[in-house]
């Protein structure tokens, strides 16, 4: 099931950089640390993109229809998996335009920027943990070998952000570890 694995590692480094803007965050709250407007724009745009770009397809056109004609039970929570797919693109879409709003605001901007800040974290909490915790257990039941030998061939076909071919996610990734600072970063 490789498939499966290349969800795991896309979630993980999603997560890794969610945990990053966490840490930043929390600390520019606590007077510790001033704004990197270029940490915060590329974490963002990291958090936007690869969802979009990379992540989501091998969801909503790969495994989503085809578990979603294996289990009546994962169609359910597909619809509710799918659109939040949408309302967390226009999440990201919110906070890259609050981001810029505080930093042409100053510190006067950081509040606004800091609540959605801390309501994208748990939305995509959720979402991630929906799919960890309930979907893919699903998956594991209802798919055939067949079934996960096709996904696995679409999904290797598909964007992977650590392969050579998604080198840009792996570059920005890369930018992101260096400019955050420790103990998330080396920066
Ligand atoms: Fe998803
Ligand atoms: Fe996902």
């Amino acid at each position: 099931m490789k498939s499966i694995d290349i969800i795991h590692a896309e979630h993980r480094a999603l997560a890794s950089v969610l945990q990053a803007l966490r840490s930043v965050v929390t600390e520019i709250r606590a007077g510790k640390l001033q704004p990197d407007f270029r940490l915060l724009s590329a974490m963002i745009d990291y958090i936007t993109q690869l969802p979009e770009k990379v992540h989501h397809p091998k969801e909503d056109q790969l495994l989503f229809p085809k578990l979603r004609s294996r289990s009546a039970k994962a169609a359910e929570l597909i619809a509710i998996l799918e659109e939040q797919h949408l309302e967390g693109y226009r999440m990201t879409v919110a906070l890259m335009q609050s981001l810029i709003h505080y930093q042409s605001m100053g510190s006067a901007g950081f509040a606004a920027f800091d609540a959605l800040v801390q309501q994208y974290l748990d939305f995509n909490w959720k979402h991630l943990n929906l799919e960890e915790k309930e979907l893919l257990p699903i998956a594991r039941e209802a798919l055939s070998a067949d079934d996960w030998k096709e996904l696995d061939a679409a999904f290797s076909a598909n964007a992977d952000p650590f392969s050579g071919a998604k080198g840009e996610f792996d570059a920005l990734f890369k930018k992101i570890v260096q400019l955050t600072p420790a103990p998330y970063g080396l920066g």
